[in-house]
């Protein structure tokens, strides 16, 4: 399959105040994301890999350095035009679903489109088909409290892909999972990335991902290398 680099990270620092001094998170850190592969970041707690996810993501911005999407640096965009990056082009996943609890399963996963202009109609028809990709359709009429862990966190997923995103980032998605759960979002990792081509970028401490990752990212002192076997 012809695999070119989606995502471009160049030189990033970043840096927290603290008491102290200064915290350098990221001392530097460059790197390719090839698209259509499964990239994972590992490394302890505290290594700055939830920080490097989401200046990857633009979720946040760096001291300084460049995130280069289709040849435009994002932190060169407005907040505006950054937040219409994201929406366009990348879907998050969290370790906590963050599902809306007053809305069911389906609506969960609608809303991200109707956000993006999408009428109610198609968008709860995508949505139908996003819940059945992850094998929720008996449950697509239930609320958040009335799924399971595991079932939450594919609703997740389903409401990630919602707007059709390239890449799609996921914290830590299965650190609240037991091993069977874990198991069922690792394939529909794998699953999307060769049926649908897409791209993911995972910070996880599963094993298992990590083995089955195209590319492993290790995160140590600020700095983030990649992994050659
Ligand atoms: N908003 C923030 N303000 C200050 N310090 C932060 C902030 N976010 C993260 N940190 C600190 O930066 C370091 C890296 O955090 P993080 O990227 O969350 O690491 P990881 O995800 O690898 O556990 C930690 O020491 C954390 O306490
Ligand atoms: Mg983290």
């Amino acid at each position: 399959m012809n695999k070119t680099i989606i995502l471009h990270a160049d030189k990033l620092i970043k840096t927290y105040p603290s008491k102290t001094k200064q915290l350098k998170v990221l001392d530097s850190v460059s790197l390719d994301i090839m698209g259509k592969n499964i990239s994972v970041i590992i490394g302890a707690s505290g290594a700055g890999k939830s920080t490097l996810l989401h200046l990857l993501g633009g979720l946040d911005r760096p001291d300084t350095g460049k995130v280069l999407f289709d040849n435009e640096n994002i932190f060169d965009h407005n907040d505006d035009k950054l937040a219409r990056f994201r929406n366009k082009n990348v879907g998050f996943v969290f370790q906590f679903h963050h599902l809306l609890p007053e809305f069911t399963a389906l609506e969960n996963v609608a809303i991200p489109q109707m956000i993006s202009g999408i009428s109610y109609n198609s968008a709860i028809k995508r949505a139908k088909e996003l819940i059945y990709s992850v094998g929720l359709s008996n449950r697509e009429n239930h609320k958040p409290a009335e799924l399971s862990g595991g079932e939450q966190q594919r609703v997740a997923v389903a409401r990630a892909l919602a707007n059709d995103p390239a890449i799609i980032f996921a914290d830590e998605p299965t650190g609240n999972l037991d091993s069977v759960n874990s198991e069922i979002i690792n394939q529909i990792i794998v699953d999307l990335r060769d049926k649908l081509g897409k791209t993911f970028i995972i910070v996880t401490h599963n094993s298992d991902l990590v083995k089955l990752a195209d590319d492993v990212f290790e995160m140590k002192d600020g700095k983030c290398k990649k992994r050659t076997s």
